[in-house]
């Protein structure tokens, strides 16, 4: 297992590029495979998760090499051998969606993480769309086994906010007969629709709803903005450091991708936006409430979030969030134990975290194999007193590889 040591004192300056969006990413090779011809894609996404679907859509037929991806729905076929999908839910759960309209047998298979995320909230709307969908624990956990085929267009209302859910259906409804609708509770990042519409799919989307009909894809040139669930990472640790002043740039800050921002902002944050970067600057903070309908366009970021609130002035209640329970490890439990190891009052709670502010002090804390407790837990570290030592720091590897680099050339 590595460690990552991580010093406290020096503020964060300068100007920071964090990789391309994930959720992009996954979908750029998606769809890209889907379309009909030669797609480019610059700036995926470098760390493992979206190598995994890279991989995924090789062995589905599209021809990848570096950013040009050659698709098309002749090309694609059954892959030979077991899918496996590392550490990546987003892959998981958007591969079974696309793989639902073939009349293949897929087998999707991931790491321990994966094989205890709940597969149930797209295995559902799938069979009841005509696929035969099965996996472990009476079809509810990967290894998943899609057998696709003539599917029929649903209209689905999820039980969770996912935009996962949505993604996998709506990749479904690509090759169904007559529409496909998901009807969501509470709006989640809306990649999907917008890169379905962009790459000529038919798709309708208003009022809380999304419809999309059987579609030919055509291929498309996309330039992959910065990953805001990274960038979240370096505009927190800014904000909490003192004598930071850090610029964050091209980050997508889209539909529900950039509410890290609003929280940060009724905390008193020191942030200016413009266009894709964000400078923020030390200042102290202030407690706040999240929760509610911001909750899905913030949920990966509740982790550095929790940090903030730690060394905030006052009482912050994180609620409406059960979804941490099902995320690369129990969010929820792995960031109330983590910090506080490192001496912050943090109370778990059944749907989310109640964390009171005071003085950090570094320690040894561990990722749990999560790549965002990891770097959470990183970004305490700055502002603990004395060193922290992060262990299982290899998990960053799923979204951040360079992270360690990028903090070095920020503090020097
Ligand atoms: C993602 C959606 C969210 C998010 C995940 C990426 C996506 O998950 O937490 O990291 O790319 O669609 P859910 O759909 O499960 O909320």
């Amino acid at each position: 297992m590595n460690a990552l040591r991580v010093q406290s004192g020096a503020p964060l300056r300068g100007r920071v590029r964090v990789p391309g969006d994930k959720s992009i990413s996954h979908r750029a090779l998606l769809l890209a495979a889907l379309a009909e011809g030669t797609s480019v894609v610059r700036g995926l996404a470098t760390g493992d998760d979206v190598a995994r679907t890279r991989a995924a859509v090789a062995a589905l037929g599209a021809y990848v090499d570096a950013d040009r991806i050659t698709g098309g729905r002749d090309r694609l076929h059954e892959p030979e051998g077991v899918v496996d999908v590392g550490n990546a839910g987003t892959s998981i759960r958007l591969l079974a969606g696309l793989c639902a309209g073939f009349p293949w047998l897929t087998v999707l298979a991931g790491d321990e993480s994966v094989a205890g995320r709940p597969m149930d909230r797209v295995a559902e709307p799938l069979r009841r769309m005509g696929a035969i969908v099965d996996g472990r624990g009476g079809g509810r956990f990967p290894p998943l086994v899609v057998r696709g085929g003539t599917l029929t267009g649903i209209d689905y209302s999820p039980p969770v906010s996912s935009a996962q859910v949505k993604s996998a259906v709506l990749l479904a409804g690509l090759s169904a007969e007559g529409e496909t609708v998901v009807r969501e509770p509470v709006p989640t990042r809306t990649h999907t629709e917008e890169m379905l519409a962009a790459f000529g799919a038919r798709i309708e989307v208003g009022d809380g709803r999304v419809a999309v009909r059987a579609s030919v894809l055509r291929p498309f040139e996309l330039d992959v903005p910065g990953d805001p669930s990274a960038g979240a990472f370096w505009v927190v640790a800014a904000c909490i450091v003192p004598g930071s002043d850090l610029v964050v740039e091209n980050l997508y800050l889209g539909p529900a991708r950039a509410g890290f921002l609003d929280v940060l902002a009724r905390m008193g944050a020191d942030l200016t936006v413009f266009g894709g970067d964000v400078r923020a600057r030390y200042r102290p903070l202030k407690a706040t409430e999240v929760g509610g309908a911001e909750v899905p366009g913030l949920i990966d970021e509740i982790p550095v979030l929790a940090v903030a609130a730690a060394v905030a002035d006052g009482t912050t209640v994180f609620r409406d969030a059960a979804e941490l329970r099902v995320k690369e490890s129990d969010r929820i439990a792995t960031i109330a134990s983590e910090l506080g190891t490192l001496g912050a009052r943090v109370e778990p709670r059944p749907d989310g975290l109640v964390v009171t502010g005071g003085p950090l002090r570094g320690c040894r804390v561990c990722s749990y194999g999560d790549h965002r407790v990891a770097m959470a837990m990183a970004v305490a570290g700055l502002a603990a007193i004395g060193e922290t030592v992060v262990e299982g720091w290899e998990a960053v590897s799923t979204s951040y590889p360079g992270f360690e680099e990028t903090l070095d050339a920020c503090r020097s």
